[in-house]
């Protein structure tokens, strides 16, 4: 394995329309995160991703961009974003864009020009096809609900957006679109960028026939994901798009794989992968999976282990896999994962020691790092999620109440993830001097960073060491390209596993039981506890008890 810049580096998502706001206006700006980066280097963060801050609509919150080359009015300008590049780089730090070209805005003026002549030279940077007998080309579902083809008013034409209406999909079989896509990457990393996360990428391949599938619920239709799992070749596009792009640059990237063929590991984040490396998703499917989509429970945890066991066995041999507990699409870890005895800070804690030590890059998300929780709201008017919007909208059809569409938000809702990063317990947690754009947690007079700061026992603090740990001199290349080893699997409530590399280990022991668990295992022997969330750790003779939701990392 050639080493890279990247490997031994940690990561953390900022969502900058919720990180801080310096005007005053409720939107986090770039200014905000220029004041805050001595925070993130303090924490032991290297390189920070940023959800879109392009020009932008908003319909799903950047993720639909109108111009690739400029800042949105709401964060900043470009002399801000060079600003921040600016004292990134005196810190060490990396920034990464979002890169968002499976589809881009409505409003992008090659949609614009598009619309107005279906059949000419900008129709083809899109899908544009006709209806089937007064019927949208195919029965497929969008990501976020409703068909996925929308109809061009005055002509037979429908047009392709696998997430909402004002996202069309981009052609990436057009040369002219993708040298158009390449160009402005490469400017972007001109500028100075170290990389990209990448979005929604494996969607960029389709079937140009279109076909249906066999409808999969009462309204018909399919999800679009069907289509994505059948069609072969994607990864010519990618090889394409790097060579033209990244691998000019050395940049770092991260890429969003849903739906990979199984035995394409190495095509994606191999030494010679398209990618850098991507997120390890692999708790999706356990979390989707039965006594309703997020309820917790230990038997969770315990299924969980195993397919995060399988997933770092798989990884280790091929690349690097990007660790990750939360993201702005997902609920915060705590309520998603822990049963109701482990949503404290113990818990927290605990989750975030799994998850950083495992091999790979550990990618945290801002509020992560204080422990921050799902967030209630009073009605469906405080979610902006055009997503949680349609789920509240099919739940009521679907004939649950008003309360239990709003409580199936709580649990399910992107907004959770979105809410105002909570700096202090001054009004709006000290994110905006004005009305913030999307409700703030009214936890944050009690979670918040000032006051775990100043709190050496804080989820804050236990952080900052866990981060030291992993970059210590000491213990820096285990934990960066050690072996990933399971420990004890079949013991119940324990997760535990050993990463080593020639003479060294490190191992971490957690116990998410209710009840207290001794263990015993030759990790142990001859190995000094370097970091717990508890007190009262003794290894002796090889043998540790465990407190419930207790963690221990030991080394040798
Ligand atoms: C990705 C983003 C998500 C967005 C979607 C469409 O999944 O993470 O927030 O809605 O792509 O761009
Ligand atoms: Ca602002």
């Amino acid at each position: 394995m050639n080493k890279k810049w990247w490997h031994d580096k940690i990561a953390y998502q900022i969502y900058p329309k919720s990180f801080r706001d310096t005007n005053g206006d409720g939107i986090g700006d770039l200014n905000g995160i220029t004041q805050k980066l001595d925070y993130l280097k303090d924490l032991g963060i290297d390189i920070i991703w940023l959800s879109p801050i392009y020009q932008s609509p908003f319909v799903d919150e950047g993720y639909d961009i109108s111009d690739y080359y400029q800042i949105d009015k709401a964060f900043g300008t470009m002399e801000d974003f060079d600003i921040l590049l600016a004292e990134a780089k005196k810190r060490d730090m990396h920034i990464l864009m979002d890169l968002v070209i499976n589809h881009c805005s409505d409003q992008h003026e090659w949609f614009q020009k598009a619309l107005k002549d279906p059949e000419g030279e900008y129709g083809d940077y899109f899908y544009f096809r006709k209806g089937k007998d007064g019927n949208p080309p195919s029965n497929y579902r969008s990501y976020f609900g409703g068909s996925a083809w929308e109809k061009v008013e005055g002509c037979d034409y429908y047009y392709l957006h696998m997430f909402a209406k004002e996202q069309p999909d981009l052609n990436w079989n057009n040369p002219k679109m993708l040298k158009e896509l390449y160009d402005m990457i490469n400017w972007w990393l001109e500028k100075g960028v170290s990389g990209f996360r990448i979005d929604a990428i494996i969607n960029i391949k389709k079937d140009p026939d279109f076909e249906s599938f066999e409808p999969d619920g009462p309204d018909g239709l399919t999800w679009v994901w069907r289509m994505v799992e059948k069609v072969e070749g994607v990864g010519e596009l990618l090889e394409d798009l790097k060579k033209n792009t990244f691998d000019r640059y050395e940049a770092f990237t991260v890429a969003e794989v849903f739906n990979m063929k199984e035995n394409e590991l190495d095509q994606f984040i191999g030494d010679n992968g398209h990618f850098s490396t991507m997120f390890d998703f692999c708790a999706h499917s356990v979390l989707a999976s039965k006594k309703g989509p997020y309820g917790s429970t230990a038997e969770k945890l315990e299924k969980l282990k195993h397919v995060l066991f399988q997933s770092q066995l798989k990884c280790q041999d091929v690349g690097f896999m990007a660790n990750v507990l939360e993201n702005h699409d997902i609920p915060r870890c705590i309520d998603r994962y822990l049963p109701a005895y482990a949503q404290n800070a113990s818990g927290a804690k605990m989750l975030g020691t799994i998850s950083t030590l495992l091999r790979g890059i550990p990618f945290l998300y801002q509020g992560q790092e204080i422990g921050m929780r799902n967030c209630p709201m009073d009605s469906i008017d405080d979610y902006d999620d055009i997503g949680t919007r349609w789920e509240y909208q099919t739940a009521i059809e679907s004939g649950l109440s008003q309360a239990q569409a709003l409580n199936a938000c709580y649990h399910t809702s992107r907004d959770n993830a979105r809410t105002p990063m909570q700096w202090d317990s001054s009004l709006s947690a000290g994110f905006s001097t004005g009305k913030p754009w999307l409700k703030v947690n009214p936890n944050y007079t009690k979670v918040n960073v000032e006051a775990q700061l100043s709190d050496g026992d804080s989820i804050l603090s236990y952080y900052k060491k866990l981060l030291a740990l992993r970059k210590s001199s000491e213990y820096r290349e285990v934990f960066t390209y050690g072996a990933f080893c399971p420990l004890l699997e079949d013991t119940e409530n324990l997760l535990a596993y050993e990463r080593k590399l020639d003479h060294k280990s490190a191992a971490v022991f957690a116990n998410f039981g209710e009840k207290e668990l001794t263990v015993k295992a030759e990790a142990l022997s001859g190995a000094t506890v370097l970091l717990s969330n508890q007190d009262n750790v003794l290894i002796k003779e090889g043998q540790i008890t465990l407190a419930p939701c207790q963690v221990i990392v030991c080394g040798r």
